[in-house]
């Protein structure tokens, strides 16, 4: 039996030594000092020697027991320490994952250099819905059922009387009928219109729209408000003209101009030759959109424009197609850093 019990602690000392990982050990002391382990069977059989030697016998095991335990919990205390250099649990000094931070997307970019421009300016900002009322995107804007205006901005429908809004100019309507004079808000999001995708239309595209209504406001407050967000998107060397233009919602209505960056308004093909960009439609409330808003065109006067964010961004930018904006292509949109 002696003999058996030296053999076992020899055997032991053997297959301790090499391991590496923690279940393996866990499986060893299993092995010997579990409940079915070498150690408890022998325990067991010193009940088959004789008598006299049973006390000795059960002090050897014993012993050997306590230092198998010993070692063992040696080992396991090892293995925590070595948490990072253990092959099983994760090595902290590996260098992370790279997560990816993005960018600010173009578009989202100038929206928010447009709103700190114009709240800069006493705006407020007001969001409207992307699904609305046939209402207010036509008929409050004085474009009745029948109007030929509606035939360029031809849209998804919902229903006779609900679709995808077409321009952000509801949100004048809208915020009238809300509140009293003075106003000063501008709105911006997602428009949608009926359009064949190519380098310069998108089915969904992004607008900003700006209202302004109280006693005495001028066509000279409207060209003041756009003449410096221009200079401030553009750059201070950019002029600005205002050229006649329709829209049912204003009167007078007009298109706003910036000269071309890449050739300073001499004309270059970027600007087909006239020195001049077209960046949005502008205009003085129509007198109807006041009255339908509640308000007494008698007393208020206001001004209005519109822009889409694309256009602007492709102009900042330099970018020849807006189908760029919608791809989600990595190497377009980190350029954007
Ligand atoms: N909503 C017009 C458009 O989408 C732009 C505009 C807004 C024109 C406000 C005049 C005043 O074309």
């Amino acid at each position: 039996m002696k003999e058996k019990i030296a053999q076992l602690k020899e055997q032991f000392n053997q297959r301790i030594d090499p391991i590496e990982h923690r279940d393996e050990l866990e499986r060893v002391k299993n092995e010997y000092i579990g409940r079915k382990g070498y150690v408890t069977q022998m325990l067991k059989e010193i009940a088959l020697i004789p008598k006299e030697d049973r006390p000795k016998i059960g002090q050897l095991l014993n012993k050997t027991k306590q230092e198998i335990q010993h070692i063992i919990s040696e080992k396991e205390k090892n293995f925590s320490k070595q948490v990072g250099k253990s092959k099983e649990i994760f090595d902290i000094t590996i260098p992370g994952r790279n997560f990816g931070m993005g960018t600010v997307h173009p578009i989202e970019l100038i929206l928010r250099q447009t709103q700190e421009i114009f709240l800069g300016m006493g705006f407020r900002f007001v969001d409207g819905p992307e699904i609305e009322l046939d209402y207010y995107n036509f008929e409050g804007l004085n474009i009745p059922k029948d109007h030929p205006a509606r035939d360029d901005q031809d849209s998804f429908y919902i229903n006779p009387e609900v679709l995808l809004r077409t321009q952000t100019s509801p949100m004048q309507v809208r915020t009238m009928e809300k509140q009293p004079a003075p106003v000063r808000i501008i709105s911006t999001g997602k428009c949608y219109r009926r359009d064949s995708i190519d380098s310069t239309h998108t089915p969904m595209f992004h607008q900003i729209e700006g209202l302004a209504v109280d006693k005495d406001i001028s066509l000279s407050d409207l060209k003041g408000v756009i003449t410096e967000f221009c200079k401030q998107v553009f750059g201070k060397d950019r002029k600005v003209r205002f050229r006649p233009g329709y829209f049912p919602f204003v009167e007078p209505g007009a298109e706003v101009d910036v000269s071309c960056g890449l050739c300073n308004g001499k004309g270059c093909r970027s600007c087909g030759h006239t020195g001049w960009l077209e960046i949005m439609g502008a205009g003085m409330v129509h007198p109807n959109v006041l009255e339908m808003a509640g308000y007494d065109s008698e007393k208020l006067t206001g001004f209005a424009f519109g822009m889409g964010v694309e256009r602007i961004a492709m102009l900042k930018y330099g970018i020849n197609d807006i189908r760029l904006f919608f791809e989600n292509d990595l190497r377009f949109l980190t350029q954007f850093k």
